[in-house]
């Protein structure tokens, strides 16, 4: 590199010296490396008067918004949230400022020193308060970061004639998503150019986040995954902000800068699952048939809007859920709260809707008087029908051998109407989900926005590199894209190489989120290794360029929210039996059993994976996944009172996979990772229903909620 400044910073490999091979954040050092620490508001809704900082010792740093030499916004799809805060906080967490230096007792003794003077301003903590806009708006003049709503043929006209209509609400908490490796950066300034490392699921969002926050051009700043140790989407967009931080605290220093969380402040500050509130109100025919529906979404979006308005789109797409109701409408809207920010999660505002929606069938059902799973089966959706914006569902639909093939596998039906009648010591109960999978980005994402590119490169030795700036955060990417490209190209997958991606080295392939990677970024690599295949012998070096092209068949208007929302859907049905201990309202789960249709499985045993950890992780947000948040602050903040499932937790999950293919993935694969979640949670709570005979309306279904419930149905 030119004009390259000073002696280079050294790398100190903490992972050879101990023999390992997967190089987390935390096993890289760097010579002179300093720590950082960050002061948080201990406030949910304040303005800051002042702020007292004691003499710090030579070598250490105070970091703050007046070292951010951009602009003081985390680039998200709003400009929002501040990387320090300035004038006001608005949850508690909030980061002010760092403390950066080479020792970390010292560093914390300076935190300890440092006094924030606020004045308090009334906070807002629930949906409900939002929506009441007793207090002044956090956001906007309404408290809401989106407020949308849609609509399918004439919902007025359908109630008019309705010979019944039934109103039910449901109610979602809070998941943490737990990932094995807490967040984490460290960064780097040489040579007039700003390095991060780190944790991460979006190398291009941090880059991007960094020529904002930074104010300087793409060419002087790089961004580097380090192995990344689980994600679940609390990866996406929150590594963007403390990248910000240990850029700015490196710049600043001039030494390299380490931001490591413990799991406390993960827990106590990162991003959550948007907690929801929804409504469905449906109008029923004579032959007890849904003529439509009416569906009100409420999120939690809490202080900033990351990115709450796609998640709240996802769960509005999804809110007829798999069932053909010709006349809908759905308002959905995302409050802004003094909570942490809520951010993606796993499913990402599908299993907060699949899980109203199925209870809402099932009441209804109830309600009629007719089998919920006949009820379900007479409303499936069928190949050819409208999705709720008006997009055609135009690939197999295979929903009712889906069904035929579970209920033989888990024996439902006999043991539904066994445990029906059931009156015995111990409560059995099973139940029944049907679900589905929008697969990559929503609407014209992929097209207006990520318009991916990605590269193959064939070296002399023969070996073929993956240049796309995906990453493997544990789900298999590695193996599967690896496996695609040696396929294609008639090679052993150990001759495919695919690192860790660098944005010096790898073009913009787009963000590791929404099942994409597989189904767009892996069907870019499999035509990039036919053209690759066909040039093979032209140099002894050959690279090949491909660019996203959306398949000719897709509409849609990101205004009005009309057409495909989705290229394609993965589709699903979750079987779950549970005993429920009539004294202390302990569920315990007996037998799991799915039939998923994913499209073509490139590696089976990583979809099985897939399964085994959503359906757990599905379940965990259904039962014993509680997380409250009091005044702002989150009670739950260590794995001790956050109690996630073991694998002792549950019992063998029976699972098949059916033939489907799609033409637009790579050999017909779709979307696998977080559909076998949303099924969990509304099965287990059927379940739970058919075991107890109440009606179940929130998650998580603690036995503390049971007995509540239970008492109130006496
Ligand atoms: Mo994922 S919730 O699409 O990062």
């Amino acid at each position: 590199m030119k004009g390259k400044i000073g002696k280079s910073i050294k790398k100190i490999d903490v992972a050879e010296k101990t023999g390992g091979y997967a190089r987390y954040i935390a096993d890289m050092r760097f010579e002179s490396m300093l720590h950082a620490k960050t002061l948080r508001s201990s406030k949910p809704r304040a303005k800051i008067k002042g702020i007292d900082i004691p003499e710090i010792p030579q070598g250490y740093y105070i970091v703050d918004r007046n070292d951010v030499p951009g602009k003081n916004r985390v680039k998200m799809i709003v400009n929002d949230q501040p990387f320090f805060a300035e004038d006001v906080v608005n949850y508690i967490g909030e980061p002010i400022l760092l403390v950066v230096g080479p020792d970390k007792e010292k560093i914390i003794k300076i935190l300890s020193e440092i006094k924030v003077y606020y004045e308090a301003v009334k906070p807002v903590f629930t949906i409900e308060e939002a929506e009441k806009l007793n207090t002044t708006p956090i956001y906007g003049e309404d408290n809401c970061f989106a407020d949308y709503e849609i609509e399918k043929g004439d919902p007025d006209e359908a109630f008019g004639r309705a010979a019944k209509i039934v109103e039910n609400e449901y109610r979602t908490g809070y998941q943490e998503h737990i990932y094995l490796e807490p967040q984490g950066m460290i960064g780097i300034y040489e040579s007039n150019r700003v390095t991060v490392y780190g944790s991460m699921q979006c190398p291009y969002f941090v880059k991007n986040a960094l020529i904002q926050g930074l104010g300087w051009g793409g060419d002087r700043i790089r961004v580097v995954q380090t192995t990344t140790g689980g994600a679940f989407g609390g990866k996406e967009e929150y590594p963007s902000l403390i990248a910000g931080h240990v850029a700015f605290a490196a710049v600043k220093a001039g030494k390299p800068v380490r931001l490591i969380f413990n799991r406390k402040e993960d827990i106590q500050a990162t991003t959550k699952r948007h907690p929801s509130i929804i409504r469905l109100k449906t109008a029923l025919d004579d032959h007890k048939k849904i003529i439509a529906t009416d569906v009100d979404i409420k999120m939690d979006g809490g202080a900033y809007s990351g990115l709450s308005n796609v998640v709240l789109q996802r769960a509005m797409f999804a809110a007829t859920g798999v069932y053909n109701i010709p006349n809908v409408r759905v308002r959905g809207r995302a409050f802004a709260t003094n909570n942490v920010p809520s951010g993606a999660l796993r499913g990402f505002g599908g299993p907060q809707a699949f899980f109203a929606i199925e209870m809402n069938m099932h009441a209804l059902a109830d309600h009629v008087s007719e089998d919920p799973l006949d009820f379900k089966i007479k409303h499936m959706l069928k190949k050819g029908d409208h999705t709720v914006t008006g997009g055609v569902l135009r690939q197999d639909v295979k929903l009712d051998e889906m069904t035929d093939m579970v209920l033989g596998m888990s024996d439902y039906r006999k043991k539904y109407d066994e445990f029906s009648k059931n009156d015995d010591q111990v409560l059995r109960g099973i139940g029944l989900s049907l679900f589905y999978h929008g697969c990559a980005f929503t609407g014209s994402g992929e097209k207006d926005i990520i318009k991916a590119e990605v590269k193959l490169k064939k070296r002399e030795d023969g070996k073929v590199l993956i240049l796309i700036a995906n990453v493997d955060m544990g789900q298999g990417a590695q193996t599967t894209l690896r496996k695609i490209v040696a396929r294609t190209l008639c090679i052993p997958v150990d001759d495919v190489i695919y690192e860790n991606p660098d944005t010096d080295v790898v073009p913009d392939s787009g963000p590791t989120v929404a099942s994409r990677t597989v189904m767009i970024v892996g069907f870019l690599l499999d035509k990039a290794a036919q053209e690759l295949k066909a040039e093979w012998e032209k140099a002894p070096e050959v690279e090949v360029h491909k660019v996203y092209e959306q398949p000719g068949y897709i509409r849609w208007d990101q205004e009005t929210f009309e057409g495909d929302a989705y290229p394609v859907y993965s589709w699903g049905t979750n079987v779950v039996e549970v005993e429920v201990d009539p004294v202390t309202c302990e569920i315990k789960v007996k037998g799991i059993w799915g039939v998923y249709d994913v499209g073509t499985a490139i590696d089976e045993r990583i979809i099985q994976g897939q399964i085994e950890g959503g359906i757990s992780q599905g379940l965990g947000y259904a039962t014993i996944e509680v997380m409250n948040s009091k005044d702002g602050k989150i009670l739950q903040d260590s794995i001790t009172d956050y109690i996630i499932p073991c694998s002792m937790y549950f019992p063998g999950i029976e699972s098949k996979l059916i033939d489907s293919y799609y033409e637009y993935g790579p050999y017909g694969a779709k979307c696998a990772g977080e559909l076998p979640f949303i099924g969990a949670a509304p099965a287990l709570a059927s379940a739970v229903q058919n075991a107890l005979n109440v009606q179940i309306k929130r998650i998580p279904v603690t036995p503390e909620y049971l007995m509540e419930t239970a008492e109130g149905e006496n």
